[in-house]
């Protein structure tokens, strides 16, 4: 088998990582942070964003991450721009439990990833959203809530990847877990009602779950940061401590 050329960059980042400091965030974030009354929503809005500037100037070597200026095209799924271009790339983002990761794909195919913790999920959440042979793949596992996890997180990435987000019905794509591994990472694919084949990989550090799928083949992710500082990441929701905030008040309090 030859090794498909295309390779995804990721980055892992947690809300201690973020600079305290507002140099890093450019005028259009700024703007969105002060309108965020949700300590909630800031925080994951800040960290997504910290993440992805650090992964794309880190994989296209740009010096300041003040630069690089993530937005959302209007169905949601971001877009960079670097000193005003966009770029040749395409991003995913995700953030879960104070925890963000950003994967960067040389190119114009279309990436996504999704982040989750091992939590229970229950029957009637895998019978509403899994296909018949996934609800099989999950009662089968020796962890049903790992699997469970592991099966929704390839879902939302998939769906990332056709931009659809969760307007689109989550048993339209179907995930199999694959044999084959490379590093931390394992192999799965995404197939749509049509048939096309979305083909991904996943990790598990601690109580996370990693996935990433795209359009196309591609070779595992290759992390920026090694080791990633998410093979030592544990959950936490600091937002919980201030769950409102005044809007327009000066970055960075609360996170
Ligand atoms: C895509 C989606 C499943 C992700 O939700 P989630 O699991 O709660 O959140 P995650 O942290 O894993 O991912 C969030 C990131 O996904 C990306 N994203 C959002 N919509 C996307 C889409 N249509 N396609 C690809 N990526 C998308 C964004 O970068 C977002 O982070 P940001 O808003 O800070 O830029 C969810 O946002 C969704 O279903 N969106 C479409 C429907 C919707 O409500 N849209 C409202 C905005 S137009």
């Amino acid at each position: 088998m030859t090794m498909p050329v295309l390779q995804p960059t990721w980055l892992a980042a947690s809300l201690e990582d973020v600079a305290p400091d507002a140099e890093w965030v450019d005028e259009a974030l700024a703007a969105r942070l002060a309108r965020m009354t949700y300590t909630k929503r800031y925080s994951e809005a800040r960290l997504g964003r910290w993440a992805a500037k650090q992964a794309v100037a880190k994989t296209m070597r740009i010096e300041s991450v003040r630069d690089v200026v993530i937005r959302n095209a209007p169905d949601g799924a971001p877009e960079t721009l670097v000193r005003g271009r966009l770029i040749d790339a395409v991003i995913a983002m995700t953030d879960r439990s104070d925890w963000a990761v950003c994967m960067v794909l040389p190119g114009r195919t279309r990436i996504g990833c999704d982040l989750e913790i091992v939590e229970p999920r229950s029957r009637a959440f895998v019978s509403d959203y899994f296909t018949l042979p996934e609800q099989e793949t999950v009662a089968a596992a020796d962890d049903p809530a790992v699997m469970a996890n592991l099966i929704w997180s390839a879902k939302e990435s998939a769906l990332k990847v056709l931009r659809t987000g969760l307007r689109q019905d989550t048993r339209t794509v179907e995930v199999t877990l694959l044999e084959h591994t490379d590093g931390e990472w394992r192999g799965l694919e995404v197939k749509e009602q049509t048939g096309r084949i979305l083909p991904g990989w996943w990790l598990r550090h601690n109580e996370f779950v990693l996935t990433c799928a795209a359009e196309g083949p591609i070779a595992a992710p290759r992390s920026l940061v090694n080791p990633t500082p998410l093979a030592a990441a544990q959950p936490s929701h600091r937002w919980m401590e201030q769950p409102q905030r005044a809007a327009g008040s000066a970055v960075p309090d609360p996170r």
